[in-house]
């Protein structure tokens, strides 16, 4: 089944220059990226975008951490995208990410996880739509 689904590297990885590397990794996987921008969040973006852990203890510092630098957003298309690239990605525990995934390459900290990945069907139909409109989509 092919799926999109919506990636974005975060202020840790381009602060750090390495958004060539991290899409480097993501095209050998066979992904495909579909369409692309950079932009700076507000604070309210980034609140909106992680509404589903409004509450959480780590909220406050996952949104001053996801506007503390620009990021790049794009949406992928493959097969299976959505487990593909979480698989890709790496686990959210760093004790249990898998060797040579993007995280165990990049991370520096349990929040400054260098990747976003859609969860869900669902997750990538919003997440997607939050970024970008469909003329920004290439078919
Ligand atoms: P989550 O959606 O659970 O992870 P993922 O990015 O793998 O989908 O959480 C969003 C981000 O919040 C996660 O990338 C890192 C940060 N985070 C913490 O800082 N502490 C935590 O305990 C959790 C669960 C997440
Ligand atoms: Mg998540």
């Amino acid at each position: 089944m092919i799926q999109q689904t919506l990636s974005i590297i975060k202020p840790d990885a381009t602060r750090r220059n390495i958004i060539g590397e991290i899409l480097t990794q993501i095209e050998q996987s066979g992904l495909s990226v579909k369409a692309l921008k950079m932009l700076h969040l507000t604070q309210e973006q980034a609140e909106g975008f992680y509404a589903e852990h409004q509450g959480k203890d780590f909220f406050a510092p996952l949104v001053a951490f996801m506007t503390s630098a620009p990021i790049v957003v794009a949406v992928l298309e493959g097969e299976n995208a959505i487990t593909h690239y979480r698989t890709l990605m790496g686990a959210t525990d760093p004790e249990k990410r898998e060797k040579g995934t993007i995280r165990d390459r990049f991370a520096l900290s349990y929040r400054e996880n260098s990747v976003h990945g859609s969860d869900s069907e669902n997750s990538a139909k919003r997440e997607i739509a939050y970024f970008f409109t469909p003329n920004e989509i290439v078919k």
